[in-house]
């Protein structure tokens, strides 16, 4: 019953308890953020709390994103008097959400539907453990990639779950996909006027215009055109891979970074693969077209900056079929749970899937409206700023592969390779990895394991200790095809073991022998004296292929524990798991 103290007349609170009669707990929560969001003044404001309302704002993070944005919302709630605390999955376990009323949760993806790292532990018990969060109002944010199969999966399995808890969700959750600022934004201003019903002592100001994600003049939002000063080709002749040095400027860019950040490389497309665009479309690529926050544009240059036209994904075909009502690709669409929508995805680029569903072609804007932001690539920073000043260096694989009959390329890392020539400027921005840094001390011995490109931030670790006076011990695994022709940086590894920067170096190429031999395997056989850095309070660090190599070389890691400290399997995972919360167990994988 609607309190006859409220401000509503006699006929009011009869027709207002008529109309929510039949709503459930959810509903009538909803409809509260509703009526707050619209600034409308309902009964809910009656209740207003007399001490700033608590909020905290949980987040799990990988590669700085929600981390960042957690941040954001924090200081945002602040501006609008909510008492607003920062926690990361990684520090609490869920046991700790009784605690909390109101609750915002920020949450990204990776690997094939995975919690990221850090939150790993979270995420595994929210799932298992059954709790009782009757009081709670949430609501969550999650990040991702449309590119990607499992999309922004763990924000709707944390979701899911906070309900199942009787948690309410006070206004929607928010599915982001990588241009996730401004539906971040417009999330945070719904969610916060949400919880915000009931305290009339809250600001209900939408968000603040000043939120402004870049700390400098140059950023994600403005990225710096770094000259490229040099690029070398890593591998030998007879190689089969390609994996270059390069070298770019960030002098007068005001640009800082750490070793174990990262750079973003925002790519342009190639002109054969834009001209595949066009042919498929039927379209001649002069049209104009307005392109959002760029303006209006010429097609063929939209299509060369500013949109993603090679990845396919099931959110693409989605789009394309409401557009061509093509009853070919409605049929793939829901055949999803059979695998012929996976296998159709596999290998195959935006042109592929324009030929063969969009056969009368496409106008210019109907093309536009199908497309994505073209987004930045990430590649881990392979120098100290110590080392080189103004200079920032990576390490690039690049993506080459042939599917369905045809060579493809992979964008970012063969805009590289193959458009960018000395000399030229290619836009870039530093992006912080707070998960991916040297120990504080720098007595502190580490282990290093960093096969192929993965050996780019311990370039950058190494290239740090050798600037110290002091320095721990340092230990890497380095691993790839053929010591003829692989071995990247091996002079460079061999003057830092000649000078003491490296204590010592393991190395694995697989294929210079019948059997395959992998870091794993090399840790494997010095387990004991692993095992006995580890015991010292060495760091242990892994960077590279997430797919395969991470897993194998956290099963070796276990493994070793559980030999050489004569531990049950399970105590060996506790021991590895409590390396992580630590921060002693470190990685940087993709
Ligand atoms: C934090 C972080 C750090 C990274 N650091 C590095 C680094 O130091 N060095 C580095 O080289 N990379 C690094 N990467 C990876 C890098 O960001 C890019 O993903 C990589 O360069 C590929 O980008 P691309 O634009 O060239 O390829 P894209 O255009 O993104 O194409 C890649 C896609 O092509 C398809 N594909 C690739 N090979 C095949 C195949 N054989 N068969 C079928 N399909 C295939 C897959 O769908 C794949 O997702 C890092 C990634 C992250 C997240
Ligand atoms: N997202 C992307 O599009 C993208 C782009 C570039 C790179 N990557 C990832 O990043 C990784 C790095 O690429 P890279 O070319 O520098 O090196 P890489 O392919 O990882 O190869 C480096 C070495 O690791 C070996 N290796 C293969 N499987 C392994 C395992 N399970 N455990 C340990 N070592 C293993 C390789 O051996 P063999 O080759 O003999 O098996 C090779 O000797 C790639 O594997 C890829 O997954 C992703
Ligand atoms: C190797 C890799 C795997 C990813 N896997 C997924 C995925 O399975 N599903 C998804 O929606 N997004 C996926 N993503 C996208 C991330 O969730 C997205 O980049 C997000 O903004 C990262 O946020 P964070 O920096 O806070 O971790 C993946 C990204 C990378 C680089």
């Amino acid at each position: 019953m609607i309190p006859e103290h409220s401000p509503l007349s006699p006929e009011q609170r009869i027709s207002l308890d008529e109309l929510v009669s039949g709503f459930s707990i959810f509903q009538r929560a909803w409809v509260a953020g509703y009526l707050s969001a619209e600034k409308s003044h309902s009964a809910v404001e009656a209740k207003a709390p007399s001490i700033a309302t608590q909020l905290t704002v949980l987040y799990g993070s990988e590669s700085g994103n929600c981390e960042k944005l957690a941040d954001l919302s924090a200081k945002e709630a602040k501006r609008r008097g909510f008492k607003a605390t920062v926690k990361n999955m990684a520090e609490i376990t869920p046991t700790d959400l009784t605690k909390i009323d109101n609750l915002l949760v920020i949450v990204s993806t990776w690997g094939d539907g995975d919690a990221p790292e850090a939150a790993i532990s979270f995420h595994k018990q929210l799932m298992s453990d059954s709790l009782q969060l009757p009081k709670m109002r949430y609501s969550v944010c999650a990040l991702g990639d449309t590119a990607y199969a499992k999309f922004c999966e763990i924000g709707k399995q944390v979701d899911a779950r906070l309900e199942k808890f009787g948690a309410t969700r006070v206004s929607p959750r928010q599915d982001c996909d990588l241009d996730y600022e401004e539906p971040h934004q417009a999330w945070l201003d719904h969610a916060l006027k949400a919880l915000n019903a009931g305290s009339s002592s809250l600001s209900t100001n939408s968000v603040s215009p000043e939120i402004d994600p870049t700390a400098t003049e140059f950023g994600k939002k403005k990225p710096f055109p770094g000259e490229l000063l040099e690029r070398v080709l890593l591998n030998g002749k007879g190689t089969s891979k390609e994996t270059w040095h390069y070298e770019i400027s960030l002098e007068g860019s005001g640009l800082t970074y750490e070793p174990g950040d990262a750079l973003a490389v925002i790519p342009l497309n190639a002109p054969d693969v834009i001209a595949g665009i066009l042919q498929a479309s039927k379209l001649s690529g002069t049209e104009h077209v307005e392109i959002k926050d760029r303006g209006t544009k010429i097609l063929a240059d939209a299509l060369r900056e500013d949109l993603e036209i090679t990845a396919l994904s099931r959110a693409f075909l989605t789009k394309l079929q409401a557009t061509t009502q093509s009853s070919k690709l409605a049929a793939l669409l829901a055949d999803d749970a059979k695998d012929k929508l996976k296998d159709y995805l596999w290998g195959r680029w935006i042109s592929d899937a324009l030929f063969d569903f969009a056969g009368k072609g496409l106008s210019a804007v109907e093309l536009v409206g199908l497309l994505r932001k073209l987004p930045p690539r990430l590649y881990s920073i392979a120098s100290s700023p110590r080392a080189h000043p103004g200079e920032v260096h990576l390490t690039v694989a690049s993506v080459r592969y042939h599917a369905h009959g045809v060579d493809r390329k992979g964008v970012a890392s063969t805009y590289l390779a193959d458009l960018v020539k000395q000399g030229d400027a290619v836009a870039v921005y530093t992006h912080s990895n707070k998960n991916f840094r040297l120990p504080a001390a720098a007595e502190t011995p580490i282990i290093m394991v960093g096969p192929g490109t993965g050996v780019a931030p311990f370039r950058a670790f190494i290239e740090h200790r050798a600037s110290l006076e002091k320095k721990g011990k340092s230990w890497l695994f380095f691993g790839d095809q053929r010591y003829t022709y692989d071995f990247l940086y091996q002079v460079e590894w061999q003057e830092h073991l000649a000078c003491g920067a490296l204590t010592k170096l393991d190395v694995a190429f697989s294929r210079d022998q019948p059997e395959k031999i992998y870091v794993q395997h090399r840790m494997l056989e010095k387990s004991q004296e692993l095992y006995a850095w580890l015991q010292e309070g060495a760091h242990f660090y892994v960077c590279g292929d997430a797919s395969r190599m991470a897993h194998d070389v956290h099963e070796a890691l276990i493994s070793i524990v559980e030999k050489e400290g004569k531990l049950s399997r399970q105590d060996a995972e506790a021991y590895v798991e409590e390396l992580k919360k630590a921060k002693r167990y470190q990685r940087d994988v993709y």
